[in-house]
């Protein structure tokens, strides 16, 4: 099953990719140079090299890992170590870690450091119950008068950047993100990506934007705006006019992996993407996954998501996903999935945005 070289794009996708990512501009946020604005933001069992990796290729200026146990690292546990796994094309990635003890995330913060990060994120925003009641995640959020210690306990052990993402605050009547924004500016934090919801919000309602956009123009940090950017067209609107320095998106690349290109794009553009890049992406992040694991399972039970998100909104999907989810085989499923995207005769989409989508998460 070793795979060390994947298939080239084709001329034509590899043309359009070259075109658009031109129109990228570098970014430094804080010391963290990045080569766009728009960020893939963290997503546990998702942002493992394969999809960070596939996302960079894609236009994406930066990514962040899933988050990572502290404790887990600090034990050896395989699968643990395993995610903190970049792969050497990688350029702008960050790994994130959890975990409510300063001194347990700074020896892991050092682990971290053997994979080559360009920076070391704080998972400041898990909502998840699990999570919480252990203190971490936005646990963290609740009691700021520890903040600073481990802010700087974690920043004294490593000689890479240090960043946090956070939500806005633990619930309405505790919006305290301007403060923690303060004490991580005092400790030496780089950045900051607030997604923009309370936990008690969980993934309900809206990101709150007007907040987010006040924060943003106030903020000693450099702040990166998250939640709710879903298309290409919001996030072109958003970057037009924001204080925010960058953008990250999670669940929007998952439906549209073209997001980041097309954002890019000018109105006089005639570029559009196929059924046949959206092949050529999937097989792209088979082999990549390939390289990741050589688990058959693990890549069947992996490839079968995202090849069901990708097909989101094409024609027949809803037929295409019940075809994937009996078959057992990857091969097999991978014939399919080839077979489906090349039947079609467009890849015009058709997504209700305000349809929920992945209503959980670890932030
Ligand atoms: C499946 C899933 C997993 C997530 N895992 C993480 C994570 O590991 N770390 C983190 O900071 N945020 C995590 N998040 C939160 C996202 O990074 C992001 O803040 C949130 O989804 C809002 O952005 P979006 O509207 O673009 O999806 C996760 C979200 C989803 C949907």
């Amino acid at each position: 099953m070793e795979i060390k070289q994947v298939t080239p794009f084709s001329k034509d996708l590899q043309g359009k990719i070259d075109f658009l990512s031109k129109r990228r501009t570098e970014i430094n946020l804080g010391s963290v140079s990045f080569a766009s604005p728009l960020l893939l933001a963290p997503m546990s069992n998702i942002c493992a090299f394969p999809f960070r990796l596939l996302m960079e290729e894609l236009g994406c200026g930066g990514t962040v890992s899933e988050l990572i146990s502290c404790h887990g690292i600090n034990y050896g546990n395989e699968k643990t170590l395993r995610m903190l796994s970049i792969h050497p094309d990688e350029k702008n990635i960050g790994i994130q870690l959890f975990g409510e003890s300063a001194e347990s995330m700074a020896l892991a913060a050092k682990v971290a450091l053997e994979s080559r990060p360009k920076f070391i994120d704080i998972n400041m925003g898990c909502p998840v119950r699990k999570v919480v009641t252990k203190g971490s995640g936005s646990a963290l959020l609740k009691d700021t008068s520890k903040l600073g210690h481990f802010f700087k306990t974690i920043k004294d052990a490593i000689d890479i950047p240090l960043t946090i993402k956070i939500r806005t605050g633990w619930d309405d009547d505790q919006i305290n993100c301007k403060e923690v924004i303060h004490i991580a500016k005092e400790e030496g934090v780089e950045f900051v990506a607030i997604h923009g919801r309370t936990r008690t919000q969980q993934y309900k309602g809206r990101a709150n934007w007007e907040l987010l956009e006040q924060v943003a123009k106030e903020s000693p940090l450099p702040i990166i705006g998250n939640g709710d950017l879903h298309s290409a067209s919001i996030v072109k609107k958003r970057m037009s006019n924001s204080n925010c320095d960058a953008f990250m998106l999670a669940r929007g690349p998952l439906r549209d992996p073209f997001i980041f290109l097309e954002s890019y794009k000018e109105d006089d553009d005639k570029i559009s993407f196929t059924p046949s890049d959206y092949w050529e992406i999937t097989r792209r992040l088979f082999e990549y996954n390939k390289m990741y694991t050589d688990r058959e399972r693990t890549i069947l039970i992996m490839m079968r998501k995202h090849i069901i998100w990708f097909a989101a909104g094409l024609s027949n999907a809803g037929q295409f996903r019940n075809t994937i989810f009996k078959c057992p085989e990857l091969e097999d499923t991978m014939k399919i999935t080839e077979d489906y995207f090349l039947s079609l005769s467009s890849a015009n989409k058709k997504i209700n945005e305000d349809e929920a989508f992945m209503t959980s998460g670890h932030g």
